[in-house]
């Protein structure tokens, strides 16, 4: 069994997400969708409205897991699951700047490596924070999200999730 994990906040999940990760699909027996909360970072959806998007969107594609990483290290949940590869869409040179450290980190604390998917051209400009700036101010974003996440997004956000205690 190939599992491969795409890791990322999803705040909210968008057209150039799901494209990665159905193609990850069609490389990983399965791919694990593992959504991350940073407390020190502001979201507009709570997780449990992050994982319930993904999870909608994601519903009808096989091999396909969507869970939370946890508060610990995405090696360490890596290296539990017995996962091969971390799969990440790159839209430009500065994600792969960004990318390239935690690749190294991610391979030298638990051996897994991270294997890139270059972006579909169609969603290269496309990013969560874009998405939510253009919808906050009255722009059309239905062509980049799916219709679940269009909804909760011309709702407004959730009520942010509380850190761990301790
Ligand atoms: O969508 P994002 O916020 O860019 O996703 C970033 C993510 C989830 C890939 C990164 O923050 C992460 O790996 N978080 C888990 C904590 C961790 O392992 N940090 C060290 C990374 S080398």
């Amino acid at each position: 069994m190939r599992r491969a994990v795409c890791p990322g906040s999803f705040d909210p999940i968008h057209n150039g997400h799901l494209e990665v990760i159905a193609r990850a699909a069609g490389l990983f027996d399965e791919v694990i969708v593992a959504v991350s909360t940073n407390y020190a970072k502001k979201y507009m959806f709570s997780l449990g409205d992050r994982l319930d998007m993904a999870r909608e969107t994601l519903a009808s594609l096989k091999g396909i897991v969507v869970e939370p990483v946890g508060d610990g290290l995405l090696a360490e949940y890596c290296r539990q699951r017995g996962v091969s590869a971390i799969v990440k869409g790159l839209r430009s040179s500065s994600d792969f700047d960004y990318e390239l450290p935690m690749a190294t980190m991610n391979r030298q604390l638990s051996g897994v490596e991270t294997v890139f998917l270059p972006a579909e051209a169609h969603y290269l400009h496309l990013s969560s924070t874009l998405i939510k700036e253009v919808a906050g101010l009255g722009g059309s974003v239905s062509d980049y999200v799916p219709r679940s996440v269009h909804k909760r997004l011309l709702a407004g956000g959730s009520a942010p999730d509380q850190p761990p205690r301790g």
